[in-house]
């Protein structure tokens, strides 16, 4: 197996290269709009050839690069069902799976930062999204936003082994990875937390509007496609 973590300094977003290292397949979850050279030089230089660019969620931070990125390589798009887009070319649901060569990543349902958030499992390594971040996990405040149905999500995740690796899809505080077990130790929002006080918590962040939703939301509902051109 291949894989990179490729991370964006301006909105701190991790994007993840998954790669069979027999096939050469490729799968990209979460390209950032801007950096498809970054990422075309990445593949390039591991010899891979993209399959399929994959969603966690409809950002509110970035805009996703998946829209250029699929121009440029002709891989297909997807995403969790319950996002609800019309432009994707797969629409996941619990259970199901992406296969990228020999290598299969498995789709699991995670709502409650937003309705469609999806978390990937690929080996022994969970790509998050914003559901379950390093010491912390993504808002509730918008989006279809559900403290309640974030914290089911994040016990969810809890159920995979410790040593699993977790990947999320930010982390503003210099951290790259954790793993389930590390998180049930120090994770301020998991540790002796009950659900009421999760809620409470989540009910009480009282956080700013994130700077670039009015641009990401729009252009994110078709895929990336930003339409100023
Ligand atoms: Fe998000």
């Amino acid at each position: 197996m291949l894989f990179r973590q490729l991370f964006d300094q301006e909105t701190s977003t991790f994007t993840y290269l998954l790669i069979d290292a027999t096939t050469r397949d490729a799968v990209i979850i979460d390209p950032v709009y801007g950096k498809m050279q970054r990422d075309l030089d990445a593949l390039k230089e591991m010899n891979a050839e993209l399959k399929y660019i994959i969603e966690t969620h409809v950002h509110a931070d970035h805009i996703t690069g998946a829209y250029d990125l699929k121009k440029a390589t002709h891989a297909k798009f997807a995403a969790g069902i319950a996002t609800g887009l019309t432009c994707g070319d797969a629409l996941l649901d619990e259970g199901e799976v992406i296969h990228f060569g020999n290598e299969v990543l498995h789709a699991i349902p995670t709502p409650g930062h937003t309705d469609g958030c999806t978390s990937y499992l690929w080996r022994d390594r969970l790509f998050t999204g914003d559901t379950l971040l390093i010491n912390a996990c993504g808002r509730t405040d918008f989006q279809q936003g559900s403290a309640e149905t974030l914290y089911n999500s994040i016990q969810k995740l809890l159920s995979y082994p410790d040593e699993y690796l977790i990947y999320p899809a930010h982390d503003y505080n210099n951290l790259r990875v954790s793993s389930i077990g590390q998180e049930k130790q120090v994770n301020p929002y998991i540790v002796e937390t009950s659900k009421e006080e999760f809620i409470d918590k989540m009910d009480n962040l009282q956080l700013p509007k994130p700077k670039k939703i009015d641009a990401s939301l729009p252009a994110n509902l078709r895929c990336g496609d930003r339409m100023t051109a």
